[in-house]
């Protein structure tokens, strides 16, 4: 069809940078890519604390605020000197949120846990005469024998594993593409879910989740839409898909978070599950919106929480081929920092 000619006067008075943006925008791959980041951009609106106040925080996400407000205290009387009198208004802040969280969840793990910190913070600054008068209120309502605050750990807890060699542990890891056919403990799932809550995230806020089923019909109908697993999936026992709470963040500068967290979360996970003898391939989540929306139409996955990959799980067979994927050697995997010419 040729142009009309109100068209090719409109095109001509649409200044050239403007049509060059528009023109790069009409092209499907960058149309889809900018949709899937707007997509992602309201997730993270609608679901992180962004727009919600302190009263309408849900449970996850107060839960995730009152850890990384402890943590804020926990951290300082874990640094080399603490200066006394140090976080009076973060301590004032976390008493108001742990009073608000009491009243709508109870004195759970959180409160408790909260409170302990609180003790141990109360105790330093009473040592150096520092005293808080909301402090000592509220902890003259609430005791707790949860631990919270520090713990003293010696060399021997931190490096003391020499019997243990992580570089054959790791090495010894492969994702594995054939299940042997016998069913997987929901026992050592758990402990290994237990372990991976020791992986490492943002002020401690927590947010791996892992949803687990060995239900047959369920195992086929994920990793129908993951679609990764095809030619092995019918030897998967056991599925896990790892999420990450994005209720637990709360600034635009964590917009990735969630992924970030999650991934170690998974890895942790992985390794445990390594460690406890089983066998496990990572299956990847990237997805488009309309392909992360089937999968929540199927399953009910928390609208909060961010998918981040499946775990296919299940027992080594006798003996099993997997792929070598071989590394680049360690020159490709690092440079020495070096600041720009000039600075
Ligand atoms: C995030 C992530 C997603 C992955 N997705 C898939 C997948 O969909 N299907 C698959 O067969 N393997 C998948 N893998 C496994 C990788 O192919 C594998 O980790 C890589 O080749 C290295 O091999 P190794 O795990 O045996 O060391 C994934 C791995 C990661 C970390």
């Amino acid at each position: 069809m040729r142009p009309s000619k109100e068209g090719n006067l409109i095109k001509k008075l649409i200044p050239h940078p403007i049509k060059r943006v528009l023109m790069r925008l009409a092209n499907p791959m960058r149309k889809s890519a900018l949709f899937a980041a707007v997509s992602d951009a309201r997730r993270f609106k609608r679901h992180s604390q962004l727009s919600a106040s302190l009263s309408s925080l849900p449970a996850s996400a107060a839960q995730a605020d009152l850890l990384r407000k402890m943590h804020s205290l926990e951290k300082g009387l874990a640094l080399p000197d603490p200066a006394p009198g140090f976080g009076a208004a973060k301590a004032r802040d976390l008493i108001q949120l742990a009073e608000s969280y009491r009243g709508r969840h109870d004195e759970d793990w959180h409160f408790r846990t909260c409170v302990g910190v609180l003790q141990e913070y109360a105790a330093f600054q009473a040592r150096y005469g520092h005293l808080i008068p909301e402090l000592d209120a509220f902890l003259a309502k609430h005791a707790s024998p949860e631990p919270g605050g520090t713990i003293t750990v010696g060399r021997i807890n931190k490096a003391g594993h020499e019997t243990f060699d992580f570089g054959a542990f790791a090495r010894s890891r492969h994702s594995v593409r054939n299940f042997a056919p016998q069913p997987v403990d929901e026992a050592l799932i758990l402990e290994a879910i237990d372990i991976a809550r020791k992986t490492p995230s943002v002020c401690n806020r927590s947010s791996g989740r892992v949803y687990l089923t060995m239900d047959r019909s369920h195992i086929d109908a994920a990793l129908d839409i993951q679609g990764g697993a095809r030619g092995f999936s019918q030897t998967v026992p056991c599925l896990l898909i790892v999420a990450s709470d994005v209720s637990a963040f709360y600034k635009v500068g964590e917009r990735n978070q969630s992924f970030i967290d999650g991934g170690l979360f998974a890895m942790t996970l992985v390794y445990a599950l390594h460690g406890l003898g089983l066998a496990a391939c990572m299956l990847n989540w990237s997805k488009t919106p309309s392909q992360d929306k089937k999968l929540r139409k199927v399953f009910r996955i928390e609208n909060t929480h961010n998918i981040i990959m499946m775990v296919a799980v299940g027992h080594m067979p006798e003996q099993v081929r997997v792929a070598l994927s071989p590394r680049a050697g360690i020159e490709s995997f690092y440079q020495r920092l070096e600041t720009q010419e000039g600075v």
